[in-house]
């Protein structure tokens, strides 16, 4: 199992950090709440106990990872700032920073990049879980709705709900980085193909 971590030397700031999390994230109704970082922090650091990768990071960037998303903040720059003062704040040392920025800087989907370290890759990983599966379907339509989109319109379907599947998540099986994800998003994917064949048969 990966590098111990005694969590009651980081316990207050592990709180901290989801009270943070927790006053930009309770009420988004764009399925980017504070639940999604939570869950998000949990399978990430499930992942990286089996890869072996630093668990700090790794939770603690998974709980920060959609800070700073434009699509979330009208200002990211703003929201990346005023976070590395709050990491600062509690303590968390520069270096930990360091590697905690490196690690969510490349995440998004949109970007197409992929993290450089093991530890962006798990959290990559863990983010692109939970957009897929029978969450990932629940979130797709709060999205829409929250963003004003149709489910579904058969004579145009682009900035539908339904089309986001076929534009980014059935694509994200193919774009896991561990092992460990690829058999977890293989298990979602499928749930998610057959939703979707039952939605156009009702349709
Ligand atoms: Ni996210």
């Amino acid at each position: 199992m990966g590098k111990s971590l005694d969590y009651s030397k980081v316990e207050n700031q592990l709180t901290a950090i989801r009270n943070y999390i927790h006053q930009f994230f309770a009420l988004d109704s764009t399925g980017h709440d504070f639940y999604h970082m939570k869950r998000v922090a949990k399978l990430a650091r499930f992942i990286a106990e089996h890869e072996k990768a630093d668990l700090f990071v790794t939770e603690v960037g998974a709980w920060l990872h959609d800070i700073g998303d434009d699509k979330l903040f009208s200002c990211p720059e703003e929201a990346i700032e005023n976070m590395i003062s709050f990491l600062k704040e509690i303590k968390i040392p520069e270096e930990t920073i360091s590697d905690i920025l490196n690690a969510i800087e490349d995440i998004s989907f949109r970007g197409g990049k992929t993290p450089k370290t093991i530890e962006g890759k798990i959290i990559q990983d863990a983010d692109r879980l939970d957009a897929i599966g029978a969450i990932g379907i629940a979130r797709t339509f709060a999205y829409g709705g929250a963003k004003g989109q149709l489910i579904y319109n058969d004579i145009q379907a682009d900035d539908t709900s339904i089309q986001h599947f076929h534009d980014k998540l059935l694509l994200l099986k193919d774009r896991m980085n561990t092992e460990f994800a690829k058999k977890i998003a293989q298990e979602r994917h499928e749930f998610m193909e057959s939703f979707l064949s039952k939605f156009y048969d009702e349709w």
